[in-house]
């Protein structure tokens, strides 16, 4: 049995600290939105009249009108790579990183966890500020179990372990479409904590079931919809097959596997007047 009370004290202080960012850096999401509507109408936009904190997601959005006119997208291709990687260190995926880095080793340090596993890990962003994290709290005895639907989750892999030594990182190429993975018929200590960063869009709802199978803790780190209004900028990401996600339908799935879902920054997203809740945690 999970103690739901010690794990929503260990989220606490991380969503404190994550409303005091959203209220005071990032209030004002209209002019992406308004940014994303010119790309799709083929209109210039000129970076140096932005908040210089979404340049790299305008020209992420740059590179989905090229790329979606011209090919299919491939999270494994060098250019998606690489603005990928400009949008990570940015200073927005920077704050839902920071965030969800504090989430996990909050609850790591409130409430007794088994085995750390992330869905979509990509290029490791998270999963090594996970690890750095880890190593200054002193905790090397969980293991991590990182994965992703493409094969390039070796390479990423083998730099965590080359980077963190004394942690047991595991890495299986995982598609949460296709189910649970046998990885975790064999290998796994309960309580399961499992996070996940802007995958599921991507892999669908159906990823939730999934993941359910194994998961006792689940972080979702996603843009679920509460308005069930698309906006140019869910238009824009459609374009490279991310799927508009509704908070509402989420959450009859999530509730038919955990016991408990929370909307972890429901404060906020009323005070910035959001159309998107991005922390969502479930508990079995
Ligand atoms: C936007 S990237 C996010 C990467 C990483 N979570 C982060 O936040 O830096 C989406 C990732 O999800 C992965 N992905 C997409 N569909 C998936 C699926 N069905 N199963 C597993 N991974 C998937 C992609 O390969 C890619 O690495």
């Amino acid at each position: 049995m999970i103690d739901r009370q010690a794990v929503l004290a260990g989220i606490a202080a991380p969503i404190n600290r994550y409303n005091y960012k959203m209220s005071h850096d990032f209030s004002d999401w209209q002019p992406l939105e308004d940014a994303a509507a010119l790309l799709l109408q083929g209109k210039p936009v000129n970076k140096a009249d932005y908040n210089p904190a979404f340049w790299p997601l305008i020209k992420m959005m740059r590179l989905i009108m090229e790329k979606s006119e011209t090919s299919s997208w491939s999270w494994s291709d060098p250019d998606v790579l690489a603005v990928f990687q400009e949008v990570s260190e940015g200073a927005v995926y920077t704050l839902f990183a920071e965030t969800i880095v504090d989430i996990v080793t909050g609850i790591i340090a409130s409430a007794d966890i088994g085995t750390l596993v992330e869905v979509g890990t990509g290029s490791g962003t998270v999963s090594a500020a996970i690890c750095r994290a880890m190593r200054n709290n002193s905790i090397t005895d969980i293991p991590l179990v990182i994965s992703d639907q493409s094969p390039m989750i070796r390479q990423t892999a083998d730099r965590l372990r080359g980077a963190y030594p004394e942690m047991t990182i595991a890495d299986i190429v995982w598609d949460v479409r296709t189910g649970a993975h046998e990885y975790f018929s064999r290998n796994i200590k309960r309580p399961v904590l499992v996070f996940e960063r802007f995958c599921m869009p991507y892999a669908g709802y159906g990823a939730i079931d999934a993941i359910a199978g194994i998961a006792d803790i689940l972080i979702l780190v996603d843009d679920l919809n509460i308005t069930g209004e698309m906006a140019s900028f869910d238009r824009m990401y459609e374009r490279i097959g991310a799927q508009f996600l509704v908070f509402e339908e989420a959450r009859k799935r999530l509730e038919k596997r955990f016991s408990l879902v929370h909307v972890c920054d429901r404060d906020i997203i009323k005070m910035v007047n959001s159309p998107v809740t991005s922390f969502t945690l479930a508990i079995k």
